[in-house]
């Protein structure tokens, strides 16, 4: 059963300005105002070295965060975990669930790892990922490097034995399950159903990714008169919670088709949205590739209008979670408004830093 929001969100007030008072590290020292972030020095870095050392950077910026309780806000519950506030990572930032403790500690209300592939695998050749710091934009082609099951695993038992089991961690963690580059589209299910049971005793909730533009031929899973089959068998492989990302890029149709699906098969909700292969003129990306951050922002708020109209009833009891083109504690808001029960985000903290969770709370914490 859900906690409705309305019973369930404690909305502990809006803009309530910077804090005042606060211990070291903490919510009145804003870390990220310092001389040297604020120059934002991982942008000097070609974006493949920063994307790259961006995990050895993580610790230190997390012995700067807040102290935990500073970082509650618009508490929510929902089947049985609790969220501290609703503002999450997206999937791919930590493919490999290495870097749990820092998101922790930076203040994620949520975790999304993955996507996570049966087998490990590398990326796409090439170049795989760039950025436009003007446009607040990101572009990839990575095609889900990943380390693999039996890795993710590990994380994910170390993690668990110091911070809970599902239900009972101050972070919730979704995982995201996809499919090898080598597994056929007619395969597919068993890839992700595999992924979905190895993992069942250590994640609160698994997101299916069929939505990534980056393996070939994986969106054509949207496609109505394959999508019921292939969700079955999912449905069938969890008790936990089963959500379904949502490319931008779908059409009217498909998405009423992907909405009926979903209720149909007994899925538990939506992320929306994956990353788009639309170019709006502000960017000068490749046409292959997904493209995330500002652009994207325009095109992820409507789909969070559709999906919550298509849904109508079948809304009761189930999660909408927003991603796409969130950059900063108003849009965090403007998706909460709209009616999300949760965000997340991706590229803003590539492009400014992983301070969000703290200025979201800065704002948005409830008065000592
Ligand atoms: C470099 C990069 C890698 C990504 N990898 C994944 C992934 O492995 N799985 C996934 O579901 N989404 C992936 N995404 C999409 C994000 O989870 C998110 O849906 C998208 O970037 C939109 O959010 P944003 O505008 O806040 O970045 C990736 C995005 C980027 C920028």
């Amino acid at each position: 059963m859900m906690d409705r929001p309305s019973d369930s969100v404690r909305d502990f007030g809006r803009d309530l300005g910077p804090a005042t008072s606060g211990s070291a590290g903490a919510l009145g020292v804003a870390p990220e105002s310092s001389m040297l972030w604020s120059c934002r020095p991982w942008l000097w870095l070609p974006p493949a070295w920063a994307h790259a050392l961006a995990p050895s950077l993580l610790p230190l910026a997390a012995l700067l965060a807040p102290d935990a309780d500073d970082l509650r806000w618009r508490e929510f519950s929902w089947r049985g975990m609790k969220f501290r506030n609703p503002l999450g990572t997206a999937g791919g930032l930590d493919k490999d669930a290495e870097s749990l403790d820092e998101w922790a500690a930076l203040g994620a209300g949520f975790l999304e790892i993955g996507t996570i592939t049966p087998k490990a695998q590398g990326p796409n050749p090439g170049r795989i990922v760039d950025r436009d710091v003007r446009a607040g934009a990101l572009w990839n082609r990575m095609g889900f490097p990943s380390q693999g099951l039996r890795v993710a695993r590990a994380n994910l038992q170390d993690w668990s034995a110091a911070a809970g089991g599902p239900g009972e961690r101050l972070t919730p963690v979704f995982v995201n399950a996809g499919k090898n580059r080598d597994t056929s589209l007619d395969q597919a299910a068993a890839d992700y159903a595999l992924v979905i049971r190895e993992l069942d005793d250590l994640a609160d909730a698994f997101t299916i990714n069929i939505s990534s533009p980056n393996t070939q031929g994986l969106r054509d899973l949207f496609q109505p008169e394959r999508l019921r089959d292939f969700l079955s068998p999912l449905r069938e492989a969890t008790r936990r919670p089963l959500l379904l990302k949502l490319s931008p890029d779908l059409d009217a149709e498909s998405l009423a088709s992907a909405i009926d699906s979903l209720l149909s098969v007994g899925l538990d909700g939506v992320v929306a949205t994956n990353t788009t292969l639309a170019r709006p003129p502000q960017v000068n990306f490749p046409p292959e590739g997904g493209l995330s951050g500002a652009p994207l922002a325009t095109l992820s708020l409507h789909m969070l209008d559709e999906v919550l109209r298509l849904l109508g009833r079948g809304r009761e009891g189930r999660l909408v979670v927003s991603a796409g083109g969130v950059m900063n504690t108003d849009d965090v808001l403007q998706r909460l408004d709209r009616g999300a029960d949760l965000v997340q985000v991706y590229s803003t903290l590539v492009l400014n830093g992983p301070w969000l969770f703290s200025q979201a709370a800065r704002r948005l914490r409830p008065l000592p």
